[in-house]
Parts: C-alpha cells; sequence; structure tokens
C-alpha cells in the first residue's frame, strides 16, 4: 500500500507550531532550565546504555507536544509499519523499502510479492561469512597462490561512504588486512591507491548495485588493465569479486560466478551497508564484529518500530528538524562526533539524508511550499573546534548540532579522553550559555574604559544555540549499528512528514546524462556548439590547453 499524502502544512499541528513560533518572542534555553527543575530528565532518553539529551534545544513542552502531534496528525505510525511490512514505499520506482530485513533476526518472515526475503538475505550473510573467514585465515588465495594481505573496495555513493565510513570508524577491532577504497573518477585516486599494492595479494571489491555507475565501472576497468599487466584474463576469478543487482553485467566483466554477492533493489544504496554492499567492512573486521553490527541495528529497528512517538529517538532527532527547517528558519545541521574514527560519520549521513530528503515536489506530484531535506554537514571534534566553530559560536546562522560522544574510550589514554568529553561538554555548553556584555566587561577589568568598549561587542556570545548530545558507552560494532539506525530512521521521519518520496534520487540523473554527451566532445573533434554559450567557451578553453 502507498504512504499516505497528507500536506503537513495543513495539519492543526502545523498551524499550532507556526503560531507557537510567532507568538514566544524567544525561547530562551536557559530560562526555560530555570523555570523546570525536570527538563534535563523529560528531555532524556536512556534505552540501554544510549544516552539522547535533547534539553538544550529551543523547545517548550507545548512546542513538543504539537510537533508529536504534527507526527500523529500526518499518521508516521502508518508510515513505519508499512516501510517494515514491505509495502512498495518508493512508489516511483514502484520498489518495497527494505533495508530493515537485511539485519532481522526476528526469525519471521517478511514477504515481498509473496516470496520470503529472509531465506535470501540469510543465505548471502553465509557467503559473505565464507568468503570473509577464508580471506581473513589465508585460505583463499591470489592468483600466485599467495594470502590476501590488501583489500580494496571500488564503488562510490552507497557503494562507498557507508563501508568506508565503518571500516574506519572500527578501525579498533580491524584484522591485519589492509583496507582501501577507490571511488573518484579521477584518476589520481585510482593511481595512488594502486601504486604501491601487489596485485599478486590483492583482493578487489567492485560494489555497484546497478553495475552501469561510470566512475566504479572506469576505475574497475583501470584496475583491471593494471593487474592483466602481471596476471592473465583467467586469475581474475581469483583476485575480484563484486557485489550488484546486475549479475549479466558482473560476468560480462570477467568476474566468477562463485565471486558474485547479491543484492535487492529493495534496499537503497545510500542503506545498503547492512547488505553485501558491506562486504568490505565483513572482510576488515571479521564476520563476527559485523554481525554484531547488524544486532545493533536490528535493536533500534524494532525499537523505532515499536516506541511510542514521543519516546521514539528517531522520531524526535527527526521532528527537531522540521521544528528549526520549517518554523524557525534554519538551513543546516551539523553532526559533531567527538571521535577521531567517526571522522566520515557526516559524509556518510550526508548522502543518506540529502539523497533522500532533497526533493521539491511532495506525494502528489505537486511543488512543496515548505522547505525540506536540511543541509546536513560536520566533522570530528576536536578538530572541528580549530576550524568552523567560531561560525557556530558567533556566526549569524541558526545551527542545530548534534554531539556524539563514547563514555569510554577503545584505546588506554584515558586522560585524552578525560579531554575529549571536558571539550565537547564544554562547547554545548557554551552554545547555550554565551557570554554576556556584562561578563566580558568583567574578564576586560583593568583596561582602560575605551578600550573595553571598544572590544566588548566582539567578545559577546549571544549564546542559546540548540544542540542534541548522544553519548553511547563505546564505539563497539554494535552501538555504531544503532547510531546509524537510528539516524536512518530520523531521515525516513522528516521525508514521511514532509510528505515526499524519500528513496528515489532522480536529481543525480541530469549531470550524468550530460556528462555522457560533452564525452565525445572532449575526446573527439567535434566542436562544441549544441550547449550554452558559457560551456561551449569553457570545453573550447580545455581543448586548446589540453596536452594529454
Ligand atoms: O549517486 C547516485 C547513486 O545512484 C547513489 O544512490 C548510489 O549510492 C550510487 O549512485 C552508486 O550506485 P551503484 O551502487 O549502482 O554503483
Amino acid at each position: 500500500m502507498a504512504l499516505k499524502n497528507i500536506n503537513p502544512t495543513k495539519t492543526q499541528a502545523w498551524k499550532k507550531l507556526s503560531d507557537a513560533y510567532n507568538s514566544t518572542s524567544t525561547i530562551e534555553m536557559k530560562s526555560l532550565f530555570r523555570q523546570d527543575n525536570n527538563r534535563k530528565e523529560k528531555y532524556t532518553i536512556t534505552y540501554n546504555n544510549f544516552t539522547l539529551d535533547f534539553s538544550k534545544n529551543r523547545i517548550t513542552d507545548e512546542i513538543f507536544q504539537y510537533l508529536i502531534d504534527l507526527a500523529n496528525e500526518t499518521d508516521l505510525a502508518d508510515g513505519i509499519q508499512k516501510m517494515f511490512s514491505g509495502d512498495k514505499i518508493n512508489e516511483t520506482e514502484n520498489r518495497a523499502v527494505l533495508h530493515t530485513a537485511l539485519r532481522s533476526f526476528s526469525g519471521k518472515e517478511i514477504l515481498l510479492d509473496g516470496t520470503n526475503v529472509m531465506l535470501e538475505v540469510k543465505e548471502t550473510l553465509e557467503k559473505m561469512k565464507n568468503f570473509t573467514n577464508d580471506v581473513v585465515s589465508g585460505k583463499f588465495k591470489g592468483y600466485t597462490g599467495k594470502s590476501i594481505t590488501d583489500i580494496v573496495n571500488i564503488g562510490i555513493g552507497g557503494s562507498d561512504l557507508g563501508p568506508r565510513m565503518v571500516v574506519d570508524a572500527l578501525q579498533y577491532y580491524k584484522n591485519h588486512l589492509k583496507t582501501h577504497f577507490i571511488s573518484n573518477i579521477d584518476g589520481d585516486h585510482v593511481m595512488e591507491t594502486i601504486k604501491n599494492l601487489d596485485p599478486e595479494t590483492t583482493l578487489f571489491i567492485i560494489v555497484s548495485k546497478t553495475f552501469t555507475t561510470q566512475e566504479t565501472l572506469t576505475n574497475a576497468l583501470t584496475v583491471k588493465k593494471w593487474f592483466l599487466q602481471s596476471a592473465k584474463e583467467s586469475d581474475i576469478k581469483h583476485n575480484f569479486v563484486a557485489v550488484s543487482t546486475n549479475l549479466s553485467k558482473v560476468y560480462e566483466f570477467g568476474i566468477d560466478k562463485d565471486n558474485v554477492f547479491t543484492m535487492w533493489d529493495w534496499v537503497g544504496g545510500r542503506y545498503s551497508l547492512s547488505s553485501a554492499i558491506g562486504l568490505s567492512i565483513m572482510v576488515a573486521v571479521g564476520a563476527k564484529h559485523f554481525r554484531e553490527m547488524l544486532e545493533g541495528m536490528h535493536s533500534v529497528d524494532e525499537y523505532f518500530r515499536t516506541s511510542p512517538l514521543e519516546e521514539n529517538i528517531s522520531v524526535i532527532l527527526g521532528l527537531l528538524g522540521i521544528w528549526y527547517a520549517n518554523f524557525m528558519g534554519a538551513q543546516t545541521e551539523a553532526i559533531l562526533p567527538y571521535d577521531q574514527n567517526l571522522q566520515y560519520l557526516a559524509s556518510y549521513l550526508q548522502q543518506a539524508s540529502m539523497e533522500s530528503n532533497g526533493k521539491m515536489v511532495d506525494r502528489s506530484g505537486k511543488k512543496v511550499t515548505y522547505s525540506t531535506g536540511s543541509i546536513l554537514w560536520g566533522g570530528a571534534g576536536t578538530n572541528s573546534q580549530h576550524s568552523f566553530f567560531q561560525l557556530l559560536h558567533q556566526g549569524t546562522h541558526l545551527i542545530p548540532c548534534d554531539f556524539i560522544i563514547a563514555a569510554n574510550p577503545t584505546h588506554h589514554l584515558g586522560h585524552h579522553h578525560d579531554l575529549l568529553v571536558a571539550n565537547v561538554l564544554a562547547q554545548c555548553e557554551a552554545l547555550m550559555r554565551g557570554k554576556s556584555a556584562d561578563v566580558v566587561r568583567e574578564e576586560l577589568a583593568g583596561q582602560p574604559p575605551e578600550k573595553i568598549e571598544q572590544l566588548t561587542p566582539f567578545k559577546v556570545f549571544t549564546g542559546n544555540r540548540p544542540s542534541t548530545m548522544i553519548m553511547i558507552d563505546k564505539l563497539t560494532p554494535y552501538n555504531l549499528g544503532r547510531i546509524i539506525a537510528l539516524y536512518e530512521h530520523k531521515i525516513f521521519v522528516q521525508g514521511y512528514i514532509w510528505n515526499i518520496f524519500s528513496f528515489d534520487q532522480f536529481g543525480v540523473e541530469l549531470g550524468k546524462q550530460l556528462a555522457k554527451a560533452i564525452e565525445p566532445e572532449i575526446t573527439g573533434h567535434e566542436k562544441p556548439e549544441k550547449h550554452d554559450a558559457s560551456t561551449n567557451n569553457l570545453l573550447l578553453k580545455f581543448k586548446s590547453w589540453k596536452t594529454y
């Protein structure tokens, strides 16, 4: 069944939220804390060693209730149930959205057009596990009979960002194999990666759901050519495997049937790291840790599916984003893990969120009159403190921030971790607390009065800048799985309430089409005159400079 088609701006809750925004002068978080001793408890959810503290947000009890009303009036519960039941909620592509099946350990059937998808999911996971064990143990050999030392993931978008983010995040749990990622069609990315690799001991995992993506196929062919400088066509089966839904294209490339791992069109690329797309993760950290990550994801899937909306972390994260984007005028949101190993989390979530919810028409095909798809960005603390935090503290933009911190490090440098935690707590406190002109003046006491007056405005922090804290006990595979799934579902919540289709991505197609049309003009002698004047001119200039 299709998702309901409810314009959120026509709900009572939307009107109440607008009125609340217009009638409340400024929602001062510090005074909300003063007025309500219970605020921290009320706006903290702890679920199984996982804490979400959203008390430092510009919401009152009334606004929180209206946000929950908005979820109810748009019937979010119905949307959640339809996604988990395998309804074809990716309507524009006539597909179900079942990434949750990839990590389902409930033992229940999940039917899609009458077929239990869990049988294939289990079969693929088993094949991945056997393959991983063989590679890690050294039983799987390269074409000259040597064990594998290096794995190269060749893919882009969802076939790169997820695996790359997780492998980096779980580096503490990694085995002896070295992992590399090639994604960009820029030849430097390929050459710089392969230049120090030994073709005899390198395993290439070509990851492409469609097996038609220009970047991945071009990179894979370049790597194959490099490999064939020292090996024969018949050796490809020893050093190349693929993950795809497009088996005929994979075989055409020369990859052996036994070396293909399938996935399905009901898994979107940006939601696919728990499928065989995550093969390089499993090989890098081992089947046991991969399974733990899936278990973490599954626990959140169940939690998301069954928890009441007002206690549901993904729902709350999604609603807070809607409050800031649609009522308070925020255009972006920042993801700030205080964990170097999560340095790629923001890039990963950027694709997941912006490719899903960057849509301008609603589910009836009409242009929306409200903003959708907030711009997501971020970076790891404390490095980010020394780059863009100035703007967070004293800039003119309202940027809600999600901070993520593990209570315990994976390393043994306790002192470092104490300082890391001190910094993350201080940043949230500073964003909310700010620094008044009076305090600045006090701090400047002793300087000439005119100097104090001149400097004061520059040193004031207005404060009242919102942040949400996610605290986990430790960055384990299980907890990482939980973080990923919580954000996946946040994206679902937002797309659902914005009444858009979150699981297609037609917006990436036009550029791809035009690049195909320009390519012959770059490589051949055709005169560029089909384009606008600027593009024609740039092409001519490029051709006059081209020396390769
Ligand atoms: O950027 C468009 C996109 O289709 C993404 O959604 C996807 O993750 C990426 O390209 C890679 O696609 P594929 O896995 O089919 O190569």
